[in-house]
């Protein structure tokens, strides 16, 4: 799967996607992530890409050109293109999950500032929030977006932690231990050190039930 990230600030992307599972996801070539830098594609020699508001009010906003142009640049007939921005539709692992059944190339525009110029909504197919708070720039949300929605391409994770996952069949993951067997007092369940497999099953199964009732109940 492809994603074409849309930002002021390359940086920000770069050092996120240099590390870890998703620096591994790229290095299988089980994802792609091309960074576009939207200054590039503005029309004014000053590299200009924000100017004041019509009507007044404090801030910049992102002008259309420099962003509906690099839209275009990355864009094809299967793609889907979405603004980050706080007045999108709320993000979570369903709707990651429906993301990557929908498409295999996602367009993602990081906004700054005062946001984006109205106008820019009809080129896009919609917009994401990641909450209902307001971040200076939509890179940590593109961010977001990019890892839950690789967690579900085949490959990125391993499948079994997967399975279990929270949120997964509307559960919450079951809690997990390690070494060692006794931390000031604290215990690790007995079951879970039985060797008996089919009893440590039994065990999670009941432990994720319990968790989600007391943390999430309203997954249930
Ligand atoms: C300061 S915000 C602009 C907020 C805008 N004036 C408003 O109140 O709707 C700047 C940029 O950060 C990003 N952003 C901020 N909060 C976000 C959120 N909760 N979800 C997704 N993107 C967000 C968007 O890309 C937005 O264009």
């Amino acid at each position: 799967m492809r994603f074409d990230i849309l930002t002021l600030f390359p940086n920000i992307i770069e050092s996120y996607i240099n590390s870890s599972i998703i620096a591994r996801a790229i290095e299988k070539k089980l994802i792609e992530v091309n960074i576009v830098n939207i200054r590039d594609f503005t029309l004014l020699k000053n590299g200009q890409v924000d100017d004041t508001i019509y009507g007044g009010g404090s801030g910049m906003v992102l002008m259309c050109e420099p962003v509906v142009r690099a839209i275009e640049s990355v864009k094809t007939v299967d793609s889907k293109v979405y603004l980050m921005s706080p007045q999108g539709q709320i993000f979570s692992d369903k709707y990651a999950e429906k993301l990557k059944e929908e498409t295999n190339h996602l367009i993602l525009v990081c906004g700054h500032y005062e946001g984006f110029d109205e106008r820019i909504l009809k080129f896009v197919d919609g917009e994401i929030s990641i909450g209902d708070y307001v971040l200076t720039g939509g890179e940590l949300p593109s961010l977001v977006v990019l890892d839950t929605v690789s967690r579900f391409i085949e490959g990125v994770i391993d499948t079994d932690s997967f399975q279990n996952d929270s949120f997964r069949n509307n559960l919450l993951d079951y809690p997990v231990y390690t070494k060692p067997r006794e931390f000031r007092g604290l215990k690790v369940p007995d079951v879970l050190l039985s060797g008996d497999h089919k009893k440590i099953d039994e065990f999670n199964k009941a432990e994720q039930l319990r968790v989600t009732k007391e943390k999430r109940p309203d997954l249930l």
